[in-house]
């Protein structure tokens, strides 16, 4: 089965993304909303997972897209949201927004050069500028979308002697597979049971499994809150935006990743848009990069980097605090090139260092900015193709092409690998039809039969010894010179 990350990545394409998701929001830009005094975030994918520390600001991201539009009036049974819904201002909380308080959307229209820009602003003492958006069915997955039955003691409880059943609305058997794939845990039956008590009405989920049938009251509350998330999510309008609360909540670590796994999925069958706030490592990991966005607050406000994840932001800075200088790189080979580069020029500067693998090219740079704003000592080193940017830190590995490309690609690497391994990089590479050069060291290495770290750095070392050390030198020197 074709991977939903790229389906959506191509579906997403600037080109192909109003015929496929609609008005999606292409930005939103925050100015004045609890602490928040300008921020800005792009949305480069459908799903958007916001991290960050706890007062972060990330539910605040989430709440106020919801303001983004209107309500079709073909669709019944949901509202319209306001910001006011969300950001509620009384004597205890006087200033949750101010007097100049505004959030600038932009959506995404059939025209890739000319988005629409709309502005809810803070006129006289209301909230004004929504009536010319785009209409969109809007969802917001909060805390309370599944509060077991027994904690709210509604009527399926204190009235459960005297209720009776109704029509039952079936769960169609995919949907039900899909739970059941997400939790780890397959069911014979699932469905909905319509119940009464004179005039009113309620709803239970149903399920059976081993053999047993319980009822939502009964019911694990991860599996509850799952249940009505799909039923949702499958059951909304296409093309609707969701905005959802730590899904993670209560979800052991698989089915964390198979829901995130789910997520893609469903956005991929109907292009919904959605919008999560989690603290969950392990959601984030089943999101590609351009899904990740992590929020930082500190005394100057709130700030998006985009790319990065909470998890990986304190993993960097653990290193940090045993090594002088953080170096952040794109990803394991980078690595082992640069860990090699300063070996030949002055190794005892690794001594001082901790090199990251953070991701592709976007990460390195949003890294960059990272530990800038944290005011750390940090260097970054992305590849060649966009170029450096040394007024933040930022270097370019030498050559013109990714550095796998450069590595594997030269002559003398292809001589020495031959010598070594007995292969011919370019027979291997096009016999197993690669085109990723991030797959490059891992097929070679099968077909060596090899250790891929050690045939990457035989390959690296001569890469090394053929473009000679006035090559890289300059490039060391750079990282030197970010030394505290
Ligand atoms: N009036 C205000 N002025 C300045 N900052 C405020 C104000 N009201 C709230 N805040 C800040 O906003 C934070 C809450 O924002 P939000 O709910 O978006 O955070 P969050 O990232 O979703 O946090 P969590 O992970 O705990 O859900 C508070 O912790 C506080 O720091
Ligand atoms: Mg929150």
């Amino acid at each position: 089965m074709a991977d939903p990350r790229s389906q959506i990545q191509k579906k997403y394409a600037p080109k192909n993304r109003y015929a496929n998701f609609g008005p999606s929001l292409k930005s939103i830009r925050i100015q004045g909303f609890r602490g928040v005094t300008d921020l800005e975030m792009d949305f480069p994918f459908p799903i958007t997972a916001i991290s960050g520390l706890n007062g972060a600001g990330k539910s605040t991201v989430g709440q106020l897209c919801l303001g983004a539009y209107r309500k079709p009036s073909t669709v019944t049974g949901i509202k319209r949201f306001y910001v006011r819904d969300f950001f509620p201002a009384s004597a205890a909380d006087p200033n949750p927004f101010g007097p100049n308080s505004s959030v600038i959307f932009e959506y995404n229209t059939t025209d890739v050069d000319n988005p629409q820009t709309l502005t809810v602003t803070r006129a006289a003492k209301e909230w004004s500028g929504y009536k010319r958006q785009p209409e969109r069915s809007c969802y917001y997955i909060g805390f309370t979308i599944y509060i077991p039955k027994v904690e709210q003691r509604d009527l399926s409880m204190y009235r459960a002697a005297e209720i009776q059943l109704g029509a039952k609305r079936p769960i169609p058997d995919d949907v039900k597979d899909r739970v059941g794939r997400i939790l780890g845990q397959q069911y014979q039956g699932l469905h909905f049971q319509g119940i009464t008590h004179g005039p009113r009405q309620g709803e239970l989920c149903i399920a059976s499994r081993f053999g047993a049938q319980y009822s939502e009251n009964n019911m694990g509350f991860g599996e509850g809150r799952t249940l009505y998330l799909v039923d949702l999510l499958e059951n909304s309008p296409e093309q609707s935006l969701f905005v959802i609360e730590e899904p993670e909540t209560s979800l052991h670590e698989n089915a964390q990743f198979e829901l995130g796994k789910y997520i893609l999925d469903v956005c991929n069958r109907r292009h919904h848009q959605i919008v999560l706030t989690t603290h969950s490592s392990t959601l984030l990991n089943s999101l590609p990069a351009d899904a990740r966005v992590m929020l930082l607050r500190d005394a100057a406000g709130v700030a998006a980097f985009p790319q990065m994840s909470a998890a990986r932001a304190r993993s960097i800075l653990s290193g940090g605090q045993h090594r002088d200088l953080c170096v952040l790189v794109e990803d394991d080979f980078a690595k082992l090139l640069l860990t090699e580069m300063i070996r030949t020029v002055d190794p005892v500067l690794l001594k001082c260092i901790d090199v990251h693998g953070i991701g592709d090219t976007k990460a390195v740079r949003s890294g960059a900015l990272f530990m800038q704003r944290l005011k750390r000592p940090y260097a970054a080193v992305r590849d060649p193709d966009i170029g450096p940017e040394p007024a933040i830190g930022l270097f370019s590995f030498p050559g013109t092409l990714p550095p796998e490309r450069e590595v594997y690609g030269q002559p003398h690497v292809r001589q020495h690998l031959k010598a070594e391994f007995g292969i011919d990089v370019e027979n291997v590479l096009a016999q197993h039809n690669v085109t990723d050069h991030h797959e490059f060291t891992k097929v070679l290495a099968d077909d060596a039969s090899a250790i891929p770290g050690y045939l990457s750095t035989c390959a690296i070392k001569a890469y090394l010894a053929s473009i000679g050390v006035a090559a890289y030198k300059p490039l060391v020197q750079a990282i030197q010179g970010r030394l505290p």
